[in-house]
């Protein structure tokens, strides 16, 4: 009896123990998350995205996250093929210290930077593709940006000097989507329509194709009050048809002839669409409640 009543305080001595290197195993294990990499859009300095990343900091502590610091402010006007190699430089190193992969945030023009990355390179390892309102379809609208970068252009004349070979010097220029001008599209848009396989010109397309199909999961962020991506369905990869009318992404021609992969992973289940009221442009990366809601639970 006596004995037993000295072995007890050990035995739940032994058992807090235990408890407790279960409980820490645990922790750790759900602490691991995967690195997050965050691309800006067109004009962003490096600390535009500060609240994303403190964000994503409070509600997974410990998350190693990285705002890449490429081609920010104006050289965001570089382009976009020579901006893709310049982003899979810094950030292959960091694909290949994560073993079980990486998420990206591609904010903006972001998005389509991640495009290029993601199509053109064969060892990417990025688990999670988060496109928070990218001009995924092209963009075809009067903006700040445009008049900033084209102060004698409206939309309905920009594909004079949009498709022109010193014309796809300036990124804009890469993913212009006149859906006037298709023919002169196809043929000279050296960024979209090669990413989109609209061109006859791009021999790899078998294996841009492979390579998207080589991530797990797209998310695609968008919303009606965007003000800047025209039409805003782009991020969702819709577009406008000849008559300005939104076709939906499933009703496009790239999507329905699977030409980098959208079909494929949609089939596989691995799309998933937020279309989201109430947010401008330049907040989808500040507003908490889009984090929380929508961004959140894909980075584990
Ligand atoms: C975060 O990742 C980068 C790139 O892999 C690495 O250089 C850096 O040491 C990491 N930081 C922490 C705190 O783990
Ligand atoms: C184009 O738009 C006009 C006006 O909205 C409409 O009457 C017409 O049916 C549309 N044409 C096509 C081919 O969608
Ligand atoms: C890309 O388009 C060409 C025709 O222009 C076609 O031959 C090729 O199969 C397409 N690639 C993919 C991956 O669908
Ligand atoms: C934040 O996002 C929510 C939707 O999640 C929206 O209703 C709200 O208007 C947004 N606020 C701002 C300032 O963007």
């Amino acid at each position: 009896m006596a004995a037993d009543v000295r072995s007890h305080p050990l035995f739940v001595r032994h058992l807090l123990v235990v408890l407790l290197l279960v409980c820490s195993a645990r922790y750790q294990n759900a602490a691991v998350y995967k690195p997050v990499l965050i691309i800006h859009g067109i004009f962003d300095a490096v600390t535009d995205l500060d609240d994303l990343q403190t964000m994503i900091g409070k509600a997974h502590p410990g998350t190693n996250v990285t705002i890449i610091d490429e081609y920010t402010e104006l050289f965001s006007l570089y382009p976009m093929w020579e901006q893709v190699r310049g982003f899979q430089k810094t950030m292959a190193p960091i694909m290949q210290q994560a073993k079980d992969g990486v998420h990206i945030i591609c904010y903006s023009q972001g998005g389509l930077i991640c495009r290029g990355v993601l199509e053109s390179m064969d060892d990417h390892n990025v688990d999670t593709f988060i496109s928070l309102s990218s001009p995924l379809m092209g963009q075809y609208g009067d903006t700040e940006y445009l008049k900033y970068v084209f102060p004698h252009y409206l939309k309905e004349n920009l594909y004079k000097v949009a498709y022109t070979s010193y014309g796809q010097d300036i990124s804009i220029s890469n993913y212009w989507n006149d859906p006037h001008h298709q023919d002169l599209y196809k043929e000279n848009s050296v960024f979209l329509a090669v990413l989109n396989n609209q061109t006859a010109k791009n021999d790899k397309s078998k294996e841009y194709k492979n390579n998207f199909l080589k991530l797990k999961k797209l998310v695609l962020i968008g919303g009606p009050d965007d003000g800047v991506i025209t039409p805003w369905q782009s991020s969702h990869f819709g577009f406008y048809d000849d008559n300005e009318t939104v076709v939906e992404m499933k009703e496009q021609e790239v999507y329905q002839r699977d030409y980098f992969g959208l079909k494929t992973m949609d089939a596989r289940g691995d799309v998933t669409t937020y279309e989201i009221p109430g947010v401008q442009h330049l907040n989808w990366h500040k507003n908490l409640t889009v984090f929380n809601d929508y961004i959140e639970k894909w980075l584990t």
